[in-house]
């Protein structure tokens, strides 16, 4: 089985990081979309024609079952991904909804993400089926803050307060109590130490990452060939020497070997 992992760039290797572990009889294809990325300051209608253009050329390469690492595709561009491609697509909203809702007993969530994420209200929506109050805060400085591997830094953390905050102000004022927080963006499980610091001690963690890997094990459980070490490719729109030296601190584990795409428009 080759699954194919798509993100705006580098980010998506935490996600490919949990599949590693959840699923290794796999082999992976991982797209990047360096050259364009952020995909989370962009319209709905951009993030759909980038989005497809990557999945079709995961699956044009032999991928036979896609995960949307992007939170922000998942989130604006999923039917357009799914009618574009002819295999299965495993996006991070809905596993990250329903963990959510497994583990909160307050039936109060709170979620943080990207302002094309927070806009488009996906989890909100995905919560609100499974009887979930959402409240969604968008954090645009934590993307370039962990890219710039200020994962444990005073300014993060400050930053960091400041968005709660208001997420807590919010959801007080609204007569509620979140008892969970969905990191509903690739780069935030590389701030869980620094989130759990800033954070109530009763507030769970939701991270996307983990709760897709998980749910694409259950669709995929007998997946691949046993005794031997996955294998995986990685495809990138811009330096694929930036990708190496970034994405191996997402993917915990050193990145060789990359390869430099251009993608149709
Ligand atoms: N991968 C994006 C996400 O999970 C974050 C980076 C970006 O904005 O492209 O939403």
């Amino acid at each position: 089985m080759k699954i194919g992992v798509f993100d705006s760039g580098f980010g998506g290797l935490t996600v490919l990081r949990e599949l590693l572990t959840s699923i290794p009889l796999a082999d992976y294809l991982y797209v990047g979309d360096t050259a364009r990325l952020p995909y989370g300051s962009k319209s709905a209608a951009t993030i759909a024609r980038y989005a497809v253009s990557s999945v079709q050329f995961l699956v044009e390469h032999g991928a036979e079952y896609l995960v949307i690492a992007c939170n922000t595709a998942s989130a604006l561009a999923m039917n357009q991904i799914r009618a574009a491609v002819p295999v299965d697509v495993l996006g991070v909203i809905e596993p990250g909804a329903l963990a959510a809702a497994r583990i909160t007993s307050s039936k109060n969530v709170s979620v943080i993400g990207t302002a094309a994420t927070v806009a488009s209200h996906a989890y909100q929506k995905e919560l609100q089926k499974l009887g979930i109050h959402a409240v969604e805060k968008a954090c645009p400085l934590l993307v370039p803050l962990v890219e710039e591997g200020w994962t444990d830094h005073p300014v993060t953390e400050q930053v960091a307060r400041i968005y709660l905050d208001e997420l807590a102000h919010e959801q007080t004022g609204s007569g509620n109590h979140a008892d969970v927080l969905v990191l509903g963006c690739t780069h935030y499980p590389l701030l869980k130490p620094l989130l759990r610091r800033v954070l109530p001690g009763n507030m769970h963690l939701v991270d996307s990452a983990q709760s897709t890997a998980h749910d694409a094990a259950k669709h995929l459980s007998s997946a691949g060939s046993p005794a031997r070490s996955p294998k995986v490719q990685f495809f990138a729109t811009d330096s694929v020497d930036k990708f190496r030296q970034l994405g191996s601190g997402f993917l915990g584990r050193p990145i060789d070997d990359v390869r430099l795409i251009t993608l149709p428009e």
